[in-house]
């Protein structure tokens, strides 16, 4: 089954086609993400613009890669007739206008082309990221973090469609708190990949200069994730270093990826020990640190988790792409009628 996918729920504009939802034949991402520096955040306005100048060439593209043939004989109808099984589309959660770009082209194709239309959510095509490229399914039962700028969840997984959500955040995500973080220290944005490379820089640098700061519920019963309190700590320490030096950057740099990936790493090896995990699926943008990645892989050598496998996307499917969303639409197989599909931006995942 070979399903055309589309992703447009905030400042990337994807589109890909996926066969059996693990092989990506291609994928395309664009993004509007420098267009929004000036403004010191996503602007929904203009990345609603963007989307609406990126979609058909992205979607144009997707086709083109997985199924080479001539630009100038190139008909998106025939093409979609003749090779596609399925679109899918986010439908939510995520920017109202963004949404509605991507939703409203994949109607609009599923209805010129007479094909079934698969709404998904985009806090679980995060998780069926982890499956792209697999030869064989991982064993079940699971535990998937989702780990992402708007979203820290954990579900427990007994088969591929059968997830329950355990825990989450009760405030920021993992993601915002490396965004929020790295406003404070002066980076501009990509906030994630701007303190893994500075930490990167510290290790290096050994300079035997180091700064301290909280695990947030490191020792709490619960499976949950309070990640806002990091934000004050860092504000707070941050002030005792006016000079705001190259030194001291890469320190809280360091000591801010230290704290977050402690956090996430022991709260979801807790629930894999709570739920007998065999797999554990991590996913989601902060899934493409490295330094998270590596504290997992470590931990799963202890004699304790050593029955455990980690599975973790590659990085550019970790941040917003469209062939998790066709690797959600095979496995979920929610098809709807494209009447009644509408972006939901406030879109919520099973509590
Ligand atoms: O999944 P994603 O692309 O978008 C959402 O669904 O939110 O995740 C974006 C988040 C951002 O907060 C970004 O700072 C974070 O993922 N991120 C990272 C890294 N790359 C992206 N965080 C830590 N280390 C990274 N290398
Ligand atoms: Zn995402």
């Amino acid at each position: 089954m070979k399903i055309l996918a589309i992703e447009t729920s905030f400042d990337e504009t994807a589109a890909a086609v996926v066969e059996n939802g693990t092989n990506a034949l291609s994928s395309i991402v664009s993004s509007s993400v420098l267009l929004h520096k000036q403004f010191g955040g996503v602007l929904p306005e203009l990345a609603a613009r963007k989307q609406l100048d990126f979609i058909l060439p992205a979607i144009t593209e997707a086709l083109i890669h997985a199924f080479p043939q001539p630009m100038d004989t190139f008909s998106l109808k025939e093409c979609i007739e003749t090779n596609i099984d399925a679109i899918a589309v986010t439908d939510g959660p995520g920017l109202i206008g963004s949404l509605l770009i991507g939703v409203e082209a994949a109607k609009t194709l599923a209805y010129i082309a007479h094909k079934p239309i698969i709404p998904v959510n985009h806090v679980y095509a995060h998780i069926f990221a982890n499956f792209v490229s697999l030869e064989t399914l991982p064993s079940f039962p699971a535990i998937a973090l989702v780990v992402s700028g708007g979203h820290t969840e954990l579900f427990s997984m007994e088969s591929p469609t059968n997830m329950t959500w355990i825990a989450g955040t009760i405030d920021d995500a993992a993601g915002e708190a490396f965004d929020k973080t790295a406003r404070l220290l002066g980076f501009e944005n990509k906030g994630g990949v701007a303190i893994e490379a500075a930490a990167n820089q510290y290790i290096q640098a050994n300079s035997g200069f180091s700064i301290s700061l909280p695990r947030p519920l490191l020792h709490d019963d619960t499976l949950n994730f309070s990640f806002s309190g990091l934000k004050t700590a860092v504000l707070k320490e941050w002030k005792k270093y006016p000079e705001h030096s190259h030194q001291e950057i890469s320190a809280f740099s360091y000591e801010i990826q230290e704290s977050i990936t402690d956090v996430l790493v022991k709260k979801t090896l807790k629930a894999a020990e709570k739920y007998s995990a065999l797999s554990l699926f991590v996913s989601g943008g902060v899934a493409a640190n490295q330094r998270l990645r590596d504290k997992f892989l470590t931990s799963l050598q202890h004699i304790n988790y050593s029955h455990m496998q980690v599975f973790f996307p590659s990085k550019n499917l970790c941040t917003d792409n469209a062939v998790s969303i066709g690797a959600a639409a095979f496995f979920l197989n929610n098809v709807q009628d494209w009447r009644v599909i509408t972006a939901i931006p406030n879109l919520t995942i099973e509590k």
